[in-house]
C-alpha cells in the first residue's frame, strides 16, 4: 500500500498566519502539521509516500527531504497547477501503479492517527473508504449524506445547503478503482476536479464506498481559537525535556520542553509548553498551553495559551493570552505617555485591544 500526500496548492488560500508559506508547514506544538501526517502514515505501516507539490515545492522539499527521518521513502510529484484533489490522483497515476493507497491531505490533523483505519481497510478492501466528522459549519467541506443503515448515500462538495453536518475529513483510502473515476469526471464550478465527485461516480456505479466517523480532527480553516486548541491538545501529549539552558533563578512546572540552544533566564515556564531551539526567555512567565517556536526572544512579558512563530520578539509587552503571533513579529511595550497604541499590522490581522 502507498500513500499520496497532498501538499500542493498556491499561496492564495493560506490562512490564518501566513500568506506566502506552505500551509502544510503551519506548526502545531512547534512541528509542521504535515509531519504529523507523515508520522501517522509510517506508524500505520505505509512508508512509500508520494508527495504532491506545487508552488511551494522547494519549501516542502527542504522540510521533508527524502523522508528517511520519518522512516519513509518520499517521491515528489509535481502538479503544475492546483486543479483539484482528483487531479492530483490523475497526475500520480504512474507512480501509484495498481497499488491500493491512502490519500492524505497535508493540511489535515487526525488526533490518534490512522493505524486502525488502514488495518481495517487492508482487511476488508472496500473500493473506497472515507472519513467523516461532525462540524458546526459544513459549508466549507465536502459533505456526506448517510442512509439509515449508515451507508454513504451521496456526497457534495462545499454545498450552500448541506444535507448533513458530516464533513469529509482529508484522509481517503482507495483501491485502483478510483483511477477510472478521476478520468471520467468533469471540473466543478470552481474549476477543480473534485475527489468528492469521483467518490460519487463510484457510488453511482454501485461500487462500495464505506464511511467511518471520527472525532478529533482539525484543519487550518483560519479559525485562531481552533488552532490554539489543537496546539493545546498536542502539547498535552508532550514529554518534558530540557535540551537548552535553564538558569538557577528559573522554574519549570509540569511538562516543559526547552529545545536545544534555547535559554531560560529568571523566568517561570508552566507546562505544557515548548520553547523552541535558539529562543531566549528572560524575566518572563510562559504557559500553560503555549508554543514558542525557534529563535524568538521574550523579555519581561507573560504569554499564556498562545502560539508564537519563529523569529518573533516580545519585549516588555505585559500579559498576552489566547494569541497567535506570526513569524518575525515584534511586540514591544511603550510605557511612557501619551497612552496610545502604535500598530504595524499585516493584511487580515486581527487585534483585540483592551480598552
Ligand atoms: O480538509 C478536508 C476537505 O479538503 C474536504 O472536506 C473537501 O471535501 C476537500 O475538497 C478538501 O477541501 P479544500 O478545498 O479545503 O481543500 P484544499 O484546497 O485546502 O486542499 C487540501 C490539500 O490538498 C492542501 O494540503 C493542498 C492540497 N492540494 C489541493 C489542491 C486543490 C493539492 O496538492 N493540489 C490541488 O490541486
Amino acid at each position: 500500500m502507498k500513500a499520496l500526500v497532498l501538499a500542493g496548492g498556491t499561496g492564495s488560500r493560506l490562512r490564518p498566519i501566513t500568506h506566502t508559506a506552505a500551509k502544510q508547514l503551519v506548526p502545531v506544538a512547534n512541528k509542521p502539521v504535515l509531519f504529523y501526517g507523515l508520522e501517522s502514515l509510517v506508524a500505520a505501516g505505509v512508508d512509500e509516500i508520494g508527495i504532491v507539490v506545487g508552488d511551494t515545492a522547494e519549501e516542502i522539499r527542504a522540510a521533508v527531504g527524502d523522508g528517511s527521518r520519518f522512516g519513509a521513502r518520499v517521491t515528489y510529484l509535481r502538479q503544475e497547477r492546483p486543479l483539484g484533489l482528483a487531479h492530483a490522483v490523475l497526475i500520480a497515476r504512474d507512480w501509484l501503479g495498481d497499488d491500493d493507497f491512502v490519500m492524505y491531505l497535508g493540511d489535515n490533523f487526525i488526533v490518534g492517527g490512522i493505524t486502525e483505519l488502514v488495518a481495517d481497510f487492508r482487511a476488508h478492501r472496500p473500493d473506497a473508504r472515507i472519513l467523516l466528522t461532525k462540524v458546526p459549519d459544513p459549508r466549507m467541506f465536502g459533505v456526506a449524506e448517510l442512509g439509515p443503515d449508515g451507508g454513504v448515500r451521496g456526497l457534495q462538495e462545499k454545498p450552500a445547503a448541506p444535507r448533513s453536518d458530516l464533513a469529509l475529513v482529508g484522509v481517503y483510502l482507495f483501491t485502483p478503482a478510483v483511477h477510472e473515476a478521476v478520468r471520467a469526471i468533469e471540473p466543478s464550478d470552481r474549476g477543480e476536479l473534485e475527489i468528492t465527485d469521483a467518490l460519487q461516480w463510484l457510488l453511482d456505479r454501485r461500487l462500495t464506498v464505506q464511511a467511518t466517523t471520527i472525532t478529533g480532527y482539525w484543519k487550518d480553516t483560519g479559525n485562531v481559537l481552533d488552532m490554539l486548541e489543537v496546539n493545546r491538545s498536542v502539547l498535552e501529549t508532550l514529554d518534558g525535556a530540557v535540551e537548552g539552558d535553564v538558569d538557577a533563578d528559573s522554574e519549570l512546572i509540569g511538562r516543559v520542553r526547552v529545545e536545544s540552544g534555547a535559554q531560560v533566564v529568571r523566568s517561570r515556564i508552566v507546562g505544557p509548553a515548548v520553547i523552541g531551539a535558539g529562543s531566549v526567555v528572560r524575566d518572563s512567565c510562559i504557559g500553560p498551553s503555549t508554543s514558542v517556536a525557534e529563535n524568538c526572544v521574550i523579555e519581561g512579558s507573560e504569554v499564556e495559551f498562545s502560539i508564537v512563530l519563529g523569529g518573533s520578539r516580545i519585549d516588555r509587552a505585559g500579559r498576552i493570552e489566547g494569541s497567535l503571533i506570526g513569524r518575525t513579529v515584534h511586540v514591544t511595550g511603550a510605557p511612557r505617555a501619551p497612552r496610545a497604541h502604535r500598530l504595524v499590522l499585516g493584511d487580515h490581522s486581527r487585534v483585540h485591544i483592551t480598552t
